[in-house]
């Protein structure tokens, strides 16, 4: 396993997505069986960050996840869990309300790290602020972070959290390069900020982009691999693919071991920035 080491912790390079376990904006009973599966495999092969949040399912992925990590009786401090208060629920009294529902779904004392998953043009970010701020004074939460945050935001963000944010959860993948061009990248980057990037290779055409199967082929590896160690490779960037395929999960964590050269980085960077 490779961590970012960040704030005296070590976070996984990779972590594991639950977008789609268990339903997609509302529980869907005919994906559970695939979904409990596809998290043991998880647990199983090692995988230690799962990233959720209270939106996936309408909260039963954070349910299915609690489950699971009974089930496979795996210790509470190995674990890393991310979960996420949606916009509507960034009023103060909804913050605290969204969070006790979200640690009684996943059936743990303490969320490792909350985000709010995307901002809220009509609610106060200060607001939402004081109510997180408590969560961690209280012990419920950890850390605390952002997602899909632009750099005013961010930065707005990191003057109002009492603690260091931990992270901006954002779209940052080949060929995607809204994040990097707007700058968050790098100010997370100087900042000690992680970048989690999320839908790491969810998108079209990488199987036949010629330049990371050649990459791939010569490294004995696949593209998704080549595309997700590219980022991985990346100072403060760590990502939480998603699979509820075993073989997928197990290829996704190996692209860890990964070590693409100087010049096959600046190939992909080159490629991203097309
Ligand atoms: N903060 C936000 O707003 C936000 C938005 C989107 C996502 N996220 C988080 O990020 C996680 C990952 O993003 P995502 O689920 O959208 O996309 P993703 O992980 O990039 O892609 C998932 C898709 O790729 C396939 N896949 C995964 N690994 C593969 C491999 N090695 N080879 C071939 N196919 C592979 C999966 O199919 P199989 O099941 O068949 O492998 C699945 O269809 C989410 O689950 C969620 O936790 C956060």
């Amino acid at each position: 396993m490779k961590y970012e080491h960040i704030h005296g912790m070590q976070i996984p390079k990779v972590g594991f997505g639950t977008w789609t376990i268990g339903g997609r904006d509302a529980p869907d009973p005919g994906l559970d069986s695939v979904s409990r599966a596809a998290l043991r495999s998880a647990l199983e092969l090692g995988y230690t960050h799962f990233d959720t949040a209270e939106y996936y399912a309408g909260g039963h992925a954070e349910e299915l996840l609690g489950e699971a990590i009974r089930e496979m009786g795996v210790r509470r401090e190995d674990l890393f869990i991310t979960t996420k208060v949606s916009p509507e629920h960034l009023h103060y009294e909804d913050v605290l309300t969204a969070c006790d529902r979200s640690l009684r779904r996943l059936g743990v004392e303490t969320i490792d790290l909350y985000l709010i998953h995307w901002a809220n043009p009509r609610i106060k970010l200060a607001e939402s602020f004081r109510a997180l701020n408590q969560l961690v004074r209280e012990g419920k939460v950890r850390h605390l972070g952002v997602s899909n945050f632009k750099l005013k935001l961010l930065k707005e963000s990191v003057a109002l959290s009492e603690t260091p944010l931990l992270t901006n959860q954002v779209p940052y993948r080949l060929p995607e390069k809204d994040y990097a061009e707007n700058g968050v990248v790098e100010y997370c980057q100087q900042n000690d900020i992680l970048v989690t990037a999320y839908s790491p290779v969810k998108f079209r055409n990488l199987n036949v982009n010629a330049t990371l199967k050649a990459m791939a082929a010569a490294h004995n590896a696949t593209s998704f691999q080549v595309a997700m160690a590219w980022l991985i490779a990346q100072p403060r960037v760590i990502t939480i693919p998603m699979s509820f395929n075993p073989a997928h999960q197990r290829e996704n964590l190996e692209a860890m071991n990964l070590e693409l050269t100087a010049s096959e980085m600046e190939q992909l960077s080159n490629l991203y920035s097309r």
